[in-house]
């Protein structure tokens, strides 16, 4: 079967590549290095010592989509090229609207001219917004409290009506925790682009002494430390789930939603901790004010993945500290 990634360059998407690449899956790759390098595309042909096509795209662009299609025999895409950063979204939200939503249905309009009817969507547990209790099963409501997070609340609603307009589609929804982590082979993972937001390329860098101290949003949240708590997920459980939720939908018409994460959740100061413990080094850090937004506490229930995909996270805390530390450990800044 021929696949295509779309931002298979990217931290999630490259994951994605190695693991279809190594289960005899062909792919083909788009991306426009808007937040990825050629470097990515080079390691993941290393690692699984396969070839495959790649075009530098921009998926709002409909013409070169087309041309993707027309070159190669595209039987399903898994969809991962989008803006990810929830601050700049706040600031800019008419740039993610506009290239989040107007991609995503670029690709369906050429999807459907080319009779590929079969679809896996890189959601976010975001959708949910806050809580009202743990864990989070997939029936919850949906209250996305920032444009990136409407981007994937909207686009999911979109799905919705193309499977209720035509049953032929086979859509996966995938919600996803906290992806972290990296491959063990320390040559693709989440390379941050300046600072970072997120909590673990921020950790990675102060143990690499090119930030100061991380700074720990808040100690006075209603959790056991009083630190934020989530569910993170090693980015290559969440690549092996997307094989799954390709084989789940390849050979029926379906739209489904489903939750990627582990159910189990860590503070804050339970990751820095185990970061230092597992990789001996150093991570300095401050308390300060809550990030405005930041939610306490949320976590997955993760069963409904076991129970129509047939998946489970495998690897723990320390496979997740260990591998980013490998990674960040090789590049160069
Ligand atoms: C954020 C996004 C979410 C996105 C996810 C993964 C928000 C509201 N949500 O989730 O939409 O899907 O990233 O990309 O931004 N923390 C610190 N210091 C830091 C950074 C983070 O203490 O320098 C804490 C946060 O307060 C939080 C935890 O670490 O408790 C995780 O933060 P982060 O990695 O940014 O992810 P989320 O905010 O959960």
């Amino acid at each position: 079967m021929k696949v295509l990634i779309t931002g298979g360059a990217g931290y999630i998407g490259s994951h994605t590549a190695v693991e279809l690449l190594e289960s005899g899956y062909d792919i083909v790759i788009v991306d426009d290095f808007s937040n990825s390098s050629p470097e990515a595309i080079e390691n993941i042909k290393k690692i699984t010592n396969k070839d495959f096509s790649f075009y530098k795209c921009d998926i709002n662009s409909k013409d070169a989509l087309s041309a993707v299609f027309s070159h190669e025999k595209i039987e399903a895409v898994i969809h991962f090229a989008a803006y990810k950063a929830v601050g700049e979204s706040c600031r800019l939200p008419i740039k993610y609207y506009s290239n989040n939503i107007s991609g995503t249905i670029n690709l369906l309009d050429v999807m459907n001219e080319y009779g590929c009817k079969k679809i896996v969507f890189s959601s976010s547990a975001t959708v949910y917004g806050e809580p009202e209790e743990n864990p989070m099963t997939e029936d919850f409501p949906l209250h996305p409290f920032n444009p990136y997070g409407t981007t994937k609340y909207i686009i999911e609603e979109i799905l919705r009506d193309l499977y209720r307009a035509d049953n032929e589609w086979g859509i996966s929804i995938l919600r996803y925790f906290n992806p972290i982590g990296a491959h063990h082979s320390g040559l693709i993972g989440e390379r941050p682009n300046g600072i970072p937001n997120n909590i673990m390329p921020y950790i990675c860098l102060v143990a690499k002494k090119k930030l100061e101290k991380l700074s720990v949003f808040g100690n006075d949240y209603p959790t056991r430390d009083g630190t934020g708590v989530r569910d993170y997920i090693h980015v290559v459980d969440l690549a092996k789930g997307h094989l799954k939720a390709l084989e789940y939908i390849a050979d029926k018409g379906i739209c489904d939603s489903i939750n990627l994460g582990t159910g189990c959740g860590y503070s804050v100061l339970e990751l820095v901790n185990a970061f230092s413990r597992v990789n001996n080094v150093e991570v300095p850090y401050v308390i300060t004010e809550r990030r405005p937004g930041d939610l306490a506490e949320y976590y997955a229930d993760p069963s409904k993945a076991e129970k129509v995909l047939g998946w489970k996270a495998e690897l723990g805390i320390e496979d997740m500290v260990k591998s980013s530390w490998k990674f960040i450990s090789n590049q160069q800044f």
